[in-house]
């Protein structure tokens, strides 16, 4: 387990946002029912939580920027440092009732992302990393699954909905990797797509036009926890370019040697 000062601040503020993003979930069964449904009071309770994540943030650490999803970029007197938060990454699932959402804070220092949580309050996991200290889940040493070989693996993705992306291109990438792998995944939280990567849980996970705040806490959650993360287009472009692969060394590599040439 991290002991560091950062750490405590960072899955303090993912706790107290998780415990209020785990009373609106409660909500969220009664809603609907209701003809208006839920999304305004989701929508809402995605706000509230960014707000109780930049009090918590900026007050132990004063002059950091601060990105959001929601409130966009607030620049600190502190160029070097960044937060990079998204205070709920699944919102469909939210939105749903599916308890496959979470928190996701990453700091990004000089350009390098050096530390994230991701935190899902409906099943209480908490994963966290720090650069040089490892990866973990709750109490436990993260490592990235060992595979070596496609046909063995269970592989992540994302597919755009309606209105964003290219279907297209997302069915053609779908098609090549379906009829290589044990199989092929949808979980809808990208947080916790690269969080259950580094914990072996998944292979690999890729997916295309994601945010900064989508993959910032899982960057490093996968290097830490000895994966190797990429663009689609190879190299270290992920958070730039928000196209992101990760996996073992083989697999990520495997995977780019497929997607690559689609896009
Ligand atoms: C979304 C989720 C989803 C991914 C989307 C993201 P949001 O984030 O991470 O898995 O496929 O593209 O935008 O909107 O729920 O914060
Ligand atoms: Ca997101
Ligand atoms: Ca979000």
């Amino acid at each position: 387990m991290i002991q560091s000062a950062l750490v405590n601040v960072m899955v303090k503020a993912a706790r107290r946002a998780g415990r209020s993003l785990k009373r609106d979930l409660g909500e969220i069964e009664n809603l609907q029912v209701s003809l208006k449904g839920p999304a305004n009071f989701v929508s809402a309770a995605d706000r509230r939580a960014e707000e109780m994540l930049y009090d918590d943030l900026t007050k132990a650490r004063p002059g950091y920027g601060f990105v959001g999803e929601e409130g966009g970029t607030r620049e600190g007197a502190d160029k070097t440092n960044t937060w990079i938060v998204d205070p709920l990454d699944g919102t469909t699932n939210f939105l749903h009732g599916i308890p496959q959402f979470a928190i996701s804070i990453g700091l990004q220092r000089e350009g390098v992302i050096v530390a994230g949580v991701i935190y899902n309050p409906a099943n209480d996991e908490l994963y966290i990393a720090e650069r040089g200290k490892g990866a973990f889940l709750n109490d436990t040493r993260l490592r990235v699954a060992g595979r070596k070989q496609l046909k063995d693996c269970v592989i992540a993705c994302g597919l755009p909905h309606i209105g964003r992306g290219d279907h297209e291109l997302s069915r053609r990438e779908m098609t090549q990797i379906q009829e290589r792998v044990a199989g092929l995944r949808r979980f809808g939280a990208a947080s916790l797509d690269m969080a259950f990567v580094a914990a072996g849980r998944l292979d690999g996970y890729w997916e295309r036009n994601l945010k900064p705040w989508d993959v910032a806490a899982g960057i490093i959650m996968v290097r830490e926890a000895g994966g190797t993360v990429s663009g689609i287009e190879g190299g270290d472009s992920a958070l730039e370019t928000g196209n992101v692969v990760c996996g073992n060394e083989i697999i990520q590599s495997e995977l780019v040697k497929i997607l690559k040439p689609l896009g």
